[in-house]
């Protein structure tokens, strides 16, 4: 059968990102081109300023992808890109670009959703996997527990009711002036650090997560005590947040019986998250999977691994292509 060649195209944040991918499984580039530098004076995401770079630089870390890929451009079969979720005026860039790629080479044009191709980050790592299997999507905007029926069938178990797992990541790092972004920061302190402050955990009867209490709990014990012990803070942070999510994911695999639970998006780089599940799957016998680092945050890799899925569904786009901030997952 002849090979498939993605170009995945991101933009969703504050990473400009292209790729070339075959058959939806096989990297050959995966250029990215980060802008956290920029924003990190501002401690978080400027979003005017996330546009206007994106438009700097896109069409090179496009040459870029194809240079590293040893391709040329007619070897492409399609241009798959992200169209939401995320900023508008970022994914404006990417759906206007990946529109004019599409035009002037007459290829056809993929609309990706930016969180199933979180999920798509998996089919890279590890070659076997294939739906059915349940997945926790733990990202900067999403905490979502999914059933992924099929490469284009999702059934969306339960999500966060107020903030996502990431923003609380980000926000007890600021509040403890780790800086931006937090996520990582908040992982490399707990290391140093003992699980031995008490936080709430959020329980509800169906699959739905809540991490605004644990945030706010955190924000008040630091205000009335300053000099609280930030490892300790962050590593029972981990802990709990940790708890709430393993939770969730025992009950589905029990309701479901499911063998097969995979993680994606950025938080799913927390190192404490990561061992946790490990330890879940060597107690149980389910299979866990996590994407590698790299692929676990924005990248157009993931976009052109899920662009391989819709493409071969017979799903096209056309210029009338539009980016959609709050795009959801297809259910
Ligand atoms: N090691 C880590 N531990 C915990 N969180 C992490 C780690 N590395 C990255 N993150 C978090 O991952 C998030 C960024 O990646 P992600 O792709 O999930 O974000 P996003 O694209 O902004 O959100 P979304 O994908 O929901 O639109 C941030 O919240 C960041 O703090
Ligand atoms: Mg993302």
């Amino acid at each position: 059968m002849k090979d498939i060649i993605i170009m995945g195209i991101e933009s969703s944040c504050d990473e400009t990102s292209v790729a070339i991918v075959k058959n939806g499984r096989e990297i050959l580039s995966n250029v990215i081109n980060s802008q956290i530098k920029i924003h990190e004076q501002f401690g978080g995401v400027v979003p005017e300023i996330a546009s206007r770079c994106h438009t700097e630089v896109i069409n090179q870390v496009m040459k870029e992808a194809l240079k590293e890929a040893n391709i040329g451009i007619d070897d492409i079969d399609a241009v798959a890109v992200t169209q939401g979720p995320g900023l508008v005026g970022a994914l404006l860039v990417g759906v206007s670009y990946a529109k004019g790629l599409s035009y002037v080479t007459n290829k056809p044009l993929i609309a990706v959703n930016h969180i199933e191709g979180h999920i798509a980050g998996n089919y890279l790592t590890y070659k076997e996997l294939k739906p059915p299997f349940l997945c926790l999507i733990i990202s900067g905007g999403h905490s979502h527990l999914v059933k992924v029926k099929d490469y284009n069938e999702f059934e969306i178990l339960g999500k966060t009711r107020d903030d996502a797992i990431g923003e609380a990541f980000d926000k007890v790092a600021r509040v403890i002036d780790l800086g931006y972004p937090g996520g990582p920061k908040v992982d490399k302190l707990a290391k140093e650090g003992t699980p031995n402050i008490k936080l709430p955990i959020t329980h509800f009867d169906n699959y739905d997560f809540s991490f605004s209490g644990i945030k706010t709990a955190i924000i008040n014990l630091h205000h009335k005590n300053p000099d609280i012990n930030k490892a300790d803070l962050c590593a029972s942070f981990e802990q709990t947040v940790t708890e709430m999510l393993l939770n969730n994911v025992k009950k589905a695999v029990q309701e479901f019986n499911e063998d097969k639970v995979v993680l994606a998006g950025g938080v799913s780089r927390n190192s404490y998250i990561r061992n946790a599940f490990d330890v879940f799957s060597k107690e149980t016998g389910v299979n866990v999977y996590y994407p590698e680092p790299v692929l676990c945050t924005d990248n157009a890799a993931m976009i052109a691994a899920q662009g391989y899925y819709n493409y071969i569904n017979g799903e096209r786009a056309d210029l009338k292509l539009n980016a959609v901030p709050n795009l959801k997952i297809r259910g």
